[in-house]
């Protein structure tokens, strides 16, 4: 998370609540690239913005993610998987994200539970109403105002990831097949709700960031509360 601005800072932008977005996404789409550029531009145009990665983004979640991605010779069953993506989901909302938005700022997180219906509902086959229901338990409800998931074909983000000289992590590591269930089930969520968008991933990274800020900036529009509003 990103230290919060004092209130004398300028902010020429202030939210008429906070917006929550998420990036998602396959192995090697550029989503955490995407993710510091976009915040980046935000804080350039005067907002005020947080962000944290899932699995992590808190204490708990930092210990979870090194369990679940880093011990590549532990056997995690999917249901076990699941609830150690949710025990650290659960700390990231109520630490991280919670009081973000309660500030009215934008939150960006690097995954959220679009990660969790995709890689263990349609990747690992679990039944999805249920990962539906833990999720909810995790979050209190929090969702995200917009889904954003960068998509690219398997193979491309696997040549992405060797071009870059990455060495997969237990997920990672799953096989074509799970991760083209994970991309079916992408497809999926999106094609089910309208505050999830697919974007094409493919291209260069100012490419790929001009698609996402045309998705967002409707958004963001509707949400700004102009300062003479304010000072009124
Ligand atoms: P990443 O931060 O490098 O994208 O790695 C996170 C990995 O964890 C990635 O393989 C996707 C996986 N993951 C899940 O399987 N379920 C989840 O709910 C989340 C947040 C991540």
């Amino acid at each position: 998370m990103t230290e919060p601005r004092k209130s004398e800072d300028p902010s020429p932008h202030q939210l008429r609540s906070g917006l929550f977005v998420a990036l998602e996404g396959g192995e090697g789409v550029g989503k955490s690239t995407q993710l510091r550029h976009l915040a980046a531009s935000l804080e350039a145009a005067g907002f005020r913005v947080y962000h944290g990665r899932e699995p992590g983004g808190t204490p708990l979640g930092e210990a979870v993610r090194e369990i679940l991605l880093d011990r590549t010779g532990l056997t995690i069953a999917p249901p076990a998987e699941l609830l150690l993506m949710l025990t650290a989901r659960a700390a990231f909302v109520s630490e991280v994200v919670g009081p973000a938005l309660a500030q009215g700022a934008i939150f960006l997180a690097d995954r959220f539970e679009g990660s969790t219906f995709a890689y263990q509902g349609y990747g690992r086959e679990l039944d999805l109403a249920t990962v539906r229901a833990l999720n909810a338990f995790a979050t209190g409800g929090v969702h995200p105002d917009l889904t954003i998931i960068l998509d690219l074909p398997v193979e491309d983000g696997e040549v992405r990831q060797t071009e870059a000289g990455k060495t997969g992590d237990r997920i990672e590591s799953g096989g074509r097949a799970f991760h083209e269930r994970v991309r079916a089930g992408y497809h999926a969520l999106a094609a089910g709700d309208t505050s999830v968008h697919l974007v094409e991933a493919s291209g260069s990274v100012e490419e790929v960031h001009q698609r996402i800020l045309a998705v967002l900036q409707p958004e963001l529009e509707c949400r700004i509360l102009k300062r003479e509003a304010i000072d009124r």
